[in-house]
């Protein structure tokens, strides 16, 4: 075949349409996927052999070809051409155009259908490996601060309104938990996709006698898939793959969220270092947090490539059809944007400071203790939703009297309201003295977070 010239040039007539070449080809974007499309060949290729399909010399000559191929690519050297379509189409071309006959053997048994979903299926598994790399990195990046700030103490925040104390070491703590999350909903996703379509051909099977177990295990595949027609058009791992992004995405947009608002002069709780900060080409004071509002933007992208990718799915017809072709666009836009966010998160928080005397001078404000009052009346044999009745009641007579907290008020005055309040429930009041008192599992007080500090520095060290 000459360069450009496709095998079903003998079906049909005359060249296609210029516009319709464009408008076909996914070689601009599926390249990427050379190194699996060949390694793909490669296990076909031997089993073919096994099968007596090919001879012992064709192999080698495929795969000298093929690993020939893989190398121009990677170095720069390979013209593409994009009346080849696709990545397959444009190896198996170089191949025959290098070997000749032999090469023409290569897709005995085979259809881009069952390579493609092959391959996609293998650069997944590659690149869940490489997301769940970049997670590891941002969470140890989170438990190096957690650890730093384990005793300091800052306000969580409920509907946006100071809620109660908390370390910051459990704030920081709070995203590693949602991104371990994350990293096993990656590890889940690449248990269920790594099974092996090859073999399936275009949608119902072969009748050579292809060895698809032989395949499935050179390529490191757990098992085979076991229906044809489902193999070659089920995506249900790009949309998976994708969903994974997305709340990885979400997770993200929430800390950028945060460390936006924390960075303003109204907040002041951190110090972004200058290195991701940008400035106004027209404001000379500015030290604007774009990295973090482009992660915050940028979940657009990979939430659009789930919608993307779930459209494609809808209602398609059994089997393969060209509309699949455009899965990968979603699939590598979501991984890209992804693990770009994932890195940028991870050197922003390497790199901020929390300004603990601008947190631990705002604590007075807000109330942050009232919960714990309640509960200190709790202790005193006061059923919980009259205690919450005399703290709300204090909270307001301290508001009434100009008083910020609720230390303030003379014990006199506390049990002018309720009765058992007595001396000891100064020990309780004042955020640090909250706590120091968190006693439940999972609290946000530094004992449980110096404990989580030391269960996320071990776990983290054999992912
Ligand atoms: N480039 C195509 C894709 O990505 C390969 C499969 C094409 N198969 C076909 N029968 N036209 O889906």
């Amino acid at each position: 075949m000459a360069q450009g010239e496709k095998s079903w040039e003998k079906r049909l007539a005359g060249g296609p349409d210029e516009l319709a070449v464009d408008f076909v080809e996914s070689l601009s974007f599926d390249r990427r996927l050379y190194k699996h499309d060949i390694a793909g060949s490669i296990a076909h290729a031997e089993m073919l052999a096994a099968r007596g399909l090919i001879t012992r010399a064709e192999l080698a000559d495929i795969k000298k070809g093929l690993l020939e191929i893989a190398e121009e690519i990677a170095s720069g050297r390979f013209v593409f051409d994009k009346r080849q379509e696709d990545i397959h189409m444009a190896v198996e071309a170089a191949l025959i155009a290098k070997i000749g006959d032999a090469g023409k053997k290569l897709h005995t048994g085979r259809s881009r259908n069952d390579q493609v979903a092959t391959d996609l299926r293998l650069w997944m598994r590659d690149e869940i490996e490489i997301l769940q790399a970049y997670l590891t990195d941002l969470q140890r990046a989170l438990v190096k601060q957690a650890e730093q700030y384990a005793e300091e103490i800052m306000p969580a925040y409920t509907h946006l309104q100071r809620a109660q104390p908390v370390t910051i070491g459990a704030y920081l703590l709070s995203f590693v938990e949602m991104l371990a999350r994350d990293w096993s909903r990656l590890k889940d996703c690449r248990t269920r996709l790594n099974v092996c379509p090859l073999g399936s051909g275009a949608v119902a099977g072969s009748t050579l006698p292809l060895d698809r177990e032989m395949t499935a295990k050179s390529l490191g595949f757990a098992d085979i898939t076991y229906n044809s027609i489902d193999s070659v058009s089920d995506r249900d791992f790009c949309a998976e793959f994708i969903f994974c992004c997305s709340l990885i995405a979400a997770h993200l947009s929430r800390l950028a969220e945060d460390w936006i608002l924390f960075a303003t002069t109204e907040f002041g709780f951190i110090r972004i270092a200058d290195a991701y900060c940008t400035s106004s080409s027209m404001m000379p004071q500015k030290r604007n947090p774009d990295m973090l509002e482009l992660i915050r933007g940028k979940t657009g992208s990979v939430y659009g490539a789930l919608v993307g990718m779930l459209t494609i799915l809808k209602a398609q017809p059994s089997a393969y059809n060209r509309d699949l072709q455009e899965d990968k666009l979603h699939v590598f836009r979501a991984a890209d944007v992804t693990e770009a966010c994932v890195q940028m998160a991870r050197a922003i928080v390497e790199h901020t400071v929390f300004q603990t005397k601008q947190i631990a001078d705002g604590l007075d404000h807000g109330f942050l203790d009232a919960t714990a009052m309640a509960e200190y009346l709790v202790g005193k044999g006061v059923p919980f939703r009259e205690a919450h009745g005399i703290v709300g009641t204090l909270v307001a007579q301290c508001e009434k009297e100009g008083k910020v907290k609720l230390s303030q008020l003379a014990l006199e005055q506390m049990q002018a309201v309720c009765r058992v309040i007595d001396r000891d429930v100064y020990d309780v009041l004042d955020p640090a003295g909250v706590c120091r008192n968190y006693k439940t599992l999972g609290a946000g007080g530094p004992d449980n977070i110096r404990a989580q500090v030391k269960y996320w520095k071990e776990k983290l060290k054999e992912q």
